[in-house]
């Protein structure tokens, strides 16, 4: 292995770029060529590709977003498509890739390490934090402390009013975001997509609340939870209660994927990073890098895109106990 590409594809991340520094780092120091990809797959077929050495990775460890740019592609989908891409790798001599990104990003390696049997090492990038294989996704610390401040923020308003808050935060088809903030944010109720909440539950959340006195609340809702986005269930939770306090909702949307990465993300980032390079360097292939238990761990690309990651039951329970 002599030409490493590394590229970012999919939703940027904060602590992506502390990843790509580690990637680049890495190779320096193992004396592995390597190649900036830019945005995604497009760049790959587009041959947007450009060599990388340790100072166009200086001064990005703390900077969010991807300096390497991002992108969805659909001609990646297409085998043609991925043809292009092949060609160009071929073309800079690269002879093995190192994928940042989440489940698109992982679907994409494993069809292309598969037909073209390129080594490529995927390290998990994404705010959702749903990727099976890792216990922590680069990028989900930032977006959960995010979160957690505009909870915070949010609060003194609600309090000051006698005001009823939904909140509804991002995380894709998962909870994770939506868990951690409102357990952090001591949220009255907690809606996730991993688990059934009905709207009389969190009605009789909120009376439960006013009848201890409490005059405010606030409903943190994960935006893939099934009873609908955070107007909707504002809307049936106002259908079913008469002289229901004042309400509103805030929907927290792309102010979660930037930020200053937090010093978890970069610790995480630099540590996947480094590795990704190290597991190819030991023949490893088509599998994504993670921690699991504060230890590096491969999983199959298989595996990391088809299992559920589980969502902890007992921080769900400990919302409904912690909020009395
Ligand atoms: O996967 C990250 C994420 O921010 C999800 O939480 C959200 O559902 C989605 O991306 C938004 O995608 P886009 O930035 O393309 O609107």
């Amino acid at each position: 292995m002599k030409k490493i590409g590394v590229f970012t594809s999919g939703g940027d991340a904060p602590g992506m770029n502390a990843a790509l520094r580690a990637v680049v780092r890495g190779c320096i120091y193992y004396g592995i060529e390597v190649y900036g990809i830019r945005y995604g797959y497009k760049g790959m077929i587009e041959g947007d590709i450009i060599p990388l050495n340790s100072h166009s990775v200086s001064n990005i460890i703390q900077r969010a977003g991807t300096v390497l740019k991002s992108a969805r592609c659909q001609e990646f989908r297409e085998p043609e498509g991925r043809k292009k891409a092949f060609d160009n790798l071929k073309k800079f001599g690269i002879d093995a890739l190192i994928a940042i990104g989440g489940d698109g990003t992982f679907t994409g390696a494993k069809v292309f390490f598969e037909e073209h049997a390129i080594p490529v090492i995927g390290i998990p990038g994404t705010i959702d934090n749903d990727i099976y294989g890792t216990d922590k996704t680069i990028g989900f610390d930032t977006a959960v402390n995010t979160a957690l401040s505009a909870v915070d923020n949010i609060r003194d308003t609600a309090d000051s009013h006698d005001r009823v808050f939904f909140i509804e935060v991002m995380g894709r088809d998962s909870g994770y975001i939506a868990i951690q903030s409102g357990i952090g944010g001591g949220a009255e109720m907690v809606m996730v997509p991993e688990t059934k909440t009905t709207i009389n539950e969190v009605i009789e959340a909120l009376q439960k609340g006013w009848s201890r006195s409490k005059t405010s609340s606030i409903v943190v809702i994960a935006e893939g939870d099934e009873e609908g986005n955070a107007f909707e269930i504002s809307e049936k939770v106002k259908a079913r209660v008469k002289d229901l306090k004042d309400i509103r909702v805030t929907i927290l949307g792309h102010v979660q994927r930037g930020g200053t990465p937090t010093a978890q993300d970069r610790i995480l980032a630099s540590r996947l990073g480094l590795s990704a390079v190290e597991g190819l360097r030991d023949g490893k292939s088509g599998v994504m890098v993670g921690v699991i238990n504060d230890e590096v761990t491969f999983t199959s690309f298989g595996d990391s895109i088809t299992k559920q990651k589980p969502l902890n039951k007992d921080l769900i329970r400990m919302v409904e106990i912690l909020s009395i």
